[in-house]
């Protein structure tokens, strides 16, 4: 097919990705939507975009500005050409605050919405959204559309609000919503290079600022690489893969949980010199009370390493208490080649990258 693909957020972590990835396997033009607050900014992005694309963006490519917070975020965008979105811009902070989660996550996809249905030649509008618009629910997870359960932090709300606006008022348009799993790694070799809640959780626990884990052990864990969530966005951006809802993960016997999770990693830890002259222990398993207990009382502790490292596990700890299956027969049904990466080797693939690259700030860890 030629048409053109339009990507909001195409800078971020898997815009970029999602874009080389169709320009690598397909003959696209690609419209590249980027925030940027003023031209210096749009200049350093384009320059970015077109040093990661490389010399297949050339002719390929226009990058474009779109703040979602803006009434006329798509003034410079002409919908004529348009045969394929896909929204991946957002704020994806878990910590995220309501306000900013409305407008952006929200409201910005209100706007991505109205600019759909102006493309006359529209032939698939893909949401990125994610795994957790399940919210509080537990026990199995289909791929449909979900009731109001209640949600663990502002950015899951936020989430399945723009979920719930697309299924409502685009009904009538080639839409899918790809719930996506937490990426951990660029790839199965477990580099990283986006940071985000999981590595900076692991990093408390390996200097020792975390000596509890929230969570059940056998909560299942749902993470996978930029590799495989890439590999099947592009897959289920092909028109002939049907419309729907789509979980965009591991099958669920795959999964492994918390328990393993934690188990793996310290083995990696412990055949660390520097994390053994430290003499840390395994951290202990607490209850949803006590972990709540301890927010609260780090609360009026205000400031210090306790607050801050309680600060950023809490966002989504109750999710540990939550455990959840997500079933992807939907996903599997149209992708052939499906490659999930073992969970166990990806914690300890993971793991050992962040250890021997002192959490990347160390150049040069041979993988
Ligand atoms: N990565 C994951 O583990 C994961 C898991 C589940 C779901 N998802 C979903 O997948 C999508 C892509 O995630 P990602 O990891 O690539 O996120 P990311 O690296 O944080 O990128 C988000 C992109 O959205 C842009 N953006 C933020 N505010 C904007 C605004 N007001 N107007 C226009 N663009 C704005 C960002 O630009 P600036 O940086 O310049 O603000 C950035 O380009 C998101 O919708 C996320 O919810 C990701």
């Amino acid at each position: 097919m030629t048409g053109t693909t339009l990507i909001t957020g195409a800078d971020g972590y898997l815009g970029r990705r999602i874009a080389a990835e169709l320009l690598n396997g397909g003959d696209d033009a690609l419209l590249l939507a980027v925030r940027a607050a003023d031209s210096g900014e749009l200049a350093a992005k384009r320059d970015l975009l077109a040093a990661e694309l490389g010399p297949s963006a050339a002719g390929r490519t226009s990058v474009v500005p779109v703040d979602l917070r803006d009434d006329d975020a798509f003034g410079p965008v002409s919908p004529e050409a348009v045969t394929r979105i896909v929204h991946a811009a957002a704020v994806t902070r878990f910590n995220v605050d309501r306000d900013t989660a409305r407008r952006v996550n929200v409201e910005g996809t209100v706007r991505v919405a109205e600019f759909a249905r102006r493309c006359r030649n529209l032939r698939r509008f893909a949401l990125l959204s994610t795994l957790y618009a399940a919210g509080r629910r537990s026990g199995t997870v289909k791929e449909e559309r979900h009731d109001d359960t209640g949600f663990v932090n502002h950015y899951e709300w936020s989430k399945w609000a723009a979920e719930e606006h697309l299924l409502d008022s685009c009904a009538d348009l080639p839409l899918s919503v790809l719930r996506l799993p937490t990426v951990i790694a660029d790839d199965d070799g477990g580099r990283v290079t986006q940071y985000n809640a999981y590595h900076n959780t692991l990093k408390l626990y390996y200097y020792g600022l975390l000596s509890l884990v929230p969570g059940d052990q056998g909560t299942p864990l749902h993470f996978a690489t930029a590799r495989f969530t890439t590999a099947a966005v592009t897959r289920l951006l092909d028109p002939a893969a049907p419309e729907g809802i789509y979980h965009v993960c591991p099958d669920p016997p795959h999964n492994a949980t918390l328990g393993r999770l934690i188990d793996t990693i310290f083995e990696v830890y412990e055949r660390d010199e520097r994390f053994r002259r430290r003499r840390l222990l395994r951290p202990v398993y607490c209850t949803r009370a006590s972990f709540d207990d301890l927010v609260e009382v780090a609360e009026h502790l205000k400031g210090g390493p306790i607050h801050e490292s309680l600060g950023s596990v809490s966002p989504f700890a109750h999710q540990l208490y939550l455990p959840k299956q997500f079933r992807n027969d939907a996903l599997r049904s149209v992708w052939e080649g499906y490659a999930a990466p073992d969970p166990v080797d990806l914690f300890q693939a993971t793991g050992e990258y962040l250890v021997a690259s002192r959490w990347g700030r160390e150049e040069g860890v041979p993988r």
